[in-house]
């Protein structure tokens, strides 16, 4: 594992984007978590939501595939900040160099994930990972596209969720409000679910229905 992470913080991006991880001491922060819930939960399909270089993408998808049973990431994002996502080979290769080939990438929002076939076909979702637009309505809406495809011991996971603070990463003149605690605020009045936050770096919550 020691030389996969090593792999992985050879790109110095895989260090941003606030999940608490270090290159120094091999320390994956939040990622321990991502992994280990996978281990735990070993979903034949898991989701993430927007990814700034793949870092939750990769970790997860090398989660699934050292499960006995495999299992598939499947990877929603625009490539809205920049041009990253936007060359499905290149993409590919940017996973399969760091040993990952469980990810299929879907170069759309989420809005138009939720009107694809692939959806229609998608069944049940053991993790799912929320990471793309961060204004309250999205997080709201990327939840509620996953919540009726979450399997009875599924998971999931808000990040950014720890204080609301503007962002610029979609340039100056597109600064807007993270306001993801305000919707994970809102889910802890339903006693329907269980809400945990982690406010290590830029904070994660993990939700589960607790009847589940
Ligand atoms: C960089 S990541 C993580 C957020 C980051 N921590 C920030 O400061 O905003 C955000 C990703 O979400 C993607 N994204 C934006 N809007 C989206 C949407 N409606 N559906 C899916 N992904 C989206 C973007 O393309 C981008 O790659």
């Amino acid at each position: 594992m020691r030389e996969w992470i090593d792999k992985l913080f050879e790109h110095e991006d895989m260090v941003r984007m606030g999940h608490h991880q270090r290159a120094a001491d091999g320390n994956l922060g939040l990622g321990w978590l991502y992994y280990a819930l996978a281990r735990v939960i070993r979903p034949s399909r898991a989701v993430v939501i927007g990814s700034f270089r793949g870092f939750v993408p990769l970790v997860l998808g090398k989660a699934l595939a050292d499960n006995a049973e495999g299992g598939e990431l499947w990877f929603i994002d625009p490539s809205l900040v920049d041009d990253f996502w936007k060359d499905p080979e290149a993409v590919q290769r940017h996973f399969s160099e760091r040993g990952v080939k469980n990810i299929r990438h879907f170069l759309m929002t989420t809005q138009q994930f939720a009107v694809s076939e692939s959806y229609r076909l998608l069944g049940e979702v053991g993790l799912v990972f929320i990471d793309g637009y961060h204004s309250e309505e999205q997080a709201r809406f990327d939840y509620a596209t996953f919540e009726n495809h979450l399997s009875p011991e599924g998971i999931i996971l808000l990040h950014d969720s720890a204080v609301v603070r503007t962002s610029r990463m979609y340039g100056d003149d597109r600064a807007y409000e993270h306001r993801v605690k305000c919707f994970v605020d809102e889910l802890k009045k339903d006693a329907r679910l269980q809400v945990f936050d982690l406010p290590f770096g830029r904070g994660v919550t993990m939700v589960r229905k607790s009847g589940a």
